[in-house]
């Protein structure tokens, strides 16, 4: 089989954002170190640096899109503009380099890319999904809307999902559905009924109700490969400049002492709530790291300003960054908290390092996920509203109380488990093993 991967080659179609730029060039990574050749197809907005991967090869597709489209609120929207702009160079980029290699073993695409199946299609070429969200995602937001009503009743019946309170989402995000959201939902769950597999970041442990409640539903095969960031830990693949000077603050730092803010790439912070989460971080008393992207208040000035006026009131104890090596930090001695919007790949870190967590979701997923944190592993807390005598009083909670101390060691005991499923022969090595032999095969 060694023999027939050397000749393997995959391609893989990755999508703008940075946490899903991420686990494809991780997943990449690592079906290289397996015998694979690799192209990755990527955007032209965002582009990855291709002198950091010197072993695969890099080609461009035009995308039509606008950086101000990125901080736009409205996902569905953009990755639907995104397979509108993109199939027909895709369509185009896949038959040259079909007509430039013998052999094309396997089309991996982000599941954002779900134009890409029907164009393997049409090619005779099996594609596979790569999911970058939770396995949780693709149930609510995929399988579950394809079964009838009392399907999914049946289906919300285990204690893991009941804990998760599906219904309460259920029934909040059908409340009013998007054209695009709608759009989107349906073609991806099309692309789904004729991909070869589906490969998910995530780790078996974490979501053994809800992967058994997938396959009861969906018969594609599932390959759990995660977790990305630490089977290929040493490649950099941030869009932005990270600041290292962080680390010197953090060895400056009491143990377990520091709350980390950060809210990842994309989400947008209104004014009034920047306000807020700084006061209440200033008035916490605790110290604090804090991830301000230069965009997420879309670009206005008085940012700097407000961050000017807290810097006096803060002095030493909170740093400001405008972006972080976050698994270094999170892997920090200082570091005993963090704040997140509970997008996957900073769940899965801090997972991975025992971190207890302060969810604050904006959209999409994030809320599952927090409701994982929170309700089902129980290893954070979740931040209700913005206001800051709450921010303050729940990094309080978290940081100082007697309740924070439960929550760390259970974070703890789950860093165990992560540690031992990587350690462990088998879970992720067969489960890469099976994807190499399934890519092999199809
Ligand atoms: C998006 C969606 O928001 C999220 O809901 C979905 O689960 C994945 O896609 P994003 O907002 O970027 O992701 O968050 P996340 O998934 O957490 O990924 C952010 C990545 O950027 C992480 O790998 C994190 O380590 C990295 N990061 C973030 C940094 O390296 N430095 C920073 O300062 C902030």
């Amino acid at each position: 089989m060694e023999e027939q991967q050397k000749s393997s080659h995959v391609v893989l179609v990755m999508v703008t954002f940075q946490g899903h730029i991420n686990a494809a060039l991780q997943l990449a990574t690592i079906l290289h170190s397996k015998g694979f050749s690799i192209t990755i197809v990527h955007l032209e907005l965002n582009s990855p640096n291709p002198s950091n991967y010197p072993e695969f090869t890099f080609v461009s597709i035009p995308d039509n899109l606008t950086e101000s489209q990125l901080s736009d609120k409205d996902i569905p929207g953009l990755v639907r503009s995104v397979n509108k702009n993109c199939a027909a160079p895709l369509q185009q980029c896949l038959e040259k380099i079909l007509h430039s290699h013998h052999h094309i073993s396997a089309v991996i695409y982000d599941s954002f890319m779900f134009c890409a199946q029907p164009i393997v299609d049409d090619l005779g070429l099996p594609g596979v999904t790569l999911y970058t969200h939770s396995a949780l995602g693709l149930l609510f937001y995929h399988v579950f809307p394809q079964l009838n009503e009392k399907d999914c009743i049946s289906g919300l019946e285990s204690p893991e999902l009941q804990a998760l309170q599906l219904q309460g989402f259920h029934a909040l995000s059908s409340q009013n559905p998007t054209e695009a959201g709608m759009e989107v939902g349906a073609a991806f769950a099309n692309a789904l009924k004729s991909s070869s597999a589906i490969i998910v970041n995530s780790m078996e442990f974490l979501e053994l109700e809800v992967l058994s409640k997938i396959k009861q539903y969906l018969p594609t095969p599932i390959f759990i490969v995660g977790p990305l960031h630490k089977l290929a830990p040493t490649m950099c693949n941030s869009l932005c400049t990270e600041d290292n000077k962080c680390i010197s603050w953090l060895n400056k730092q009491a143990p377990k002492s520091v709350i980390y803010v950060s809210f990842g790439s994309i989400v947008n912070i209104d004014k009034q709530e920047l306000i807020d989460i700084a006061w209440g971080l200033s008035n916490s008393k605790q110290p604090f790291l804090w991830v301000v992207r230069p965009s997420m208040d879309r670009g206005s000035e008085w940012t700097e300003s407000l961050l000017n006026g807290l810097e006096e009131s803060v002095g030493e104890r909170g740093f400001i960054v405008k972006w972080a090596p976050q698994k270094e930090v999170l892997a920090h001695a200082a570091v005993g908290g963090f704040w997140s919007h509970c997008g996957w790949n900073s769940t899965i870190e801090s997972i991975c390092e025992g971190v207890p967590m302060l969810c604050r979701p904006f959209f999409g997923d994030q809320i599952l996920n927090a409701s994982y944190i929170c309700n089902v592993w129980k290893i954070g807390l979740e931040l209700k509203n913005l206001e800051r005598g709450n921010i303050e009083r729940t990094i309080k909670r978290l940081m100082v109380d007697m309740e924070g101390n439960y929550i760390r060691k259970r974070a703890m005991d789950l860093k165990e488990k992560a540690a031992f499923y990587l350690m462990e022969d088998g879970s992720t090595s067969c489960s890469f093993d099976g994807l190499a032999k399934h890519i092999s095969s199809v």
